[in-house]
């Protein structure tokens, strides 16, 4: 796994939870730290330092990677502005993470293993999304796509109909979008 998803990790867990607690959780999980953002490191290290978080925090790992993937995104907004600025919606956004987000972090981060979503598009409400990984990081895809809806002020309902940790061959989800309430008052 490439060192910056530990480098958003420490700056989500400093920004929300202060400066000492990254320090702990490394401790807690055993490593040394140091990430460089194109390094690659094992996933177990990632896996590690959210049962420390998990465990400190009293919440399921699950949970821990949800949080940090909706958090990331304003992070990942910041620092890759061109992945964000055509796009007025999450559903438009999301559809370029196969032949735009993903393609271009490939580029840049030598040996990232990046996830293929599938997209159904035939409902104009509803987005319907496969995914395949032998990470099983769902739990990080739903946080991003939180995240994401957060950045266009959207409110994001999830199905997640089907899920590789029940034993099914892929997750899916149907989505469906709609403007945030807080969004809404702040145009009216
Ligand atoms: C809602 C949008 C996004 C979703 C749902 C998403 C989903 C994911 C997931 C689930 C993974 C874990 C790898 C796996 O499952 O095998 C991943 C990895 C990654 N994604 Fe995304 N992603 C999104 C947006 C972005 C953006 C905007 C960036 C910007 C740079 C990004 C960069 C990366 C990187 C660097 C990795 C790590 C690859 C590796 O360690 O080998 N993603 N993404």
């Amino acid at each position: 796994m490439k060192g910056i998803v530990f480098n958003l990790l420490e700056e989500v867990v400093r920004r929300e939870h202060g400066e000492d607690t990254w320090d702990g959780l490394l401790e807690a999980a055993g490593l040394a730290g140091a990430y460089t953002s194109v390094g690659s490191y094992h996933e177990e290290e990632l896996l590690r330092l959210v049962a420390a978080a998990s465990s400190a925090l009293g919440i399921p790992p699950d949970e821990v990677v949800r949080w940090f993937g909706r958090k990331a995104m304003p992070l990942l907004a910041g620092k890759y502005p061109a992945f964000f600025g055509p796009h007025r919606t999450t559903r438009s956004f999301l559809l370029t993470l196969n032949g735009v987000i993903h393609t271009e972090v490939r580029k840049l981060y030598s040996g990232a293993d990046v996830p293929v979503f599938d997209f159904d598009t035939t409902s104009a409400e509803v987005l319907g999304v496969t995914y395949v990984s032998r990470r099983k990081l769902c739990a990080l895809a739903e946080g991003l796509i939180l995240g994401a809806a957060d950045h266009f002020r959207e409110e994001v309902a999830f199905e997640h109909t089907r899920c590789l940790k029940r034993g099914d061959p892929c997750c899916a989800w149907r989505l469906a979008f709609r403007r945030a309430e807080s969004s809404v008052a702040r145009a009216a």
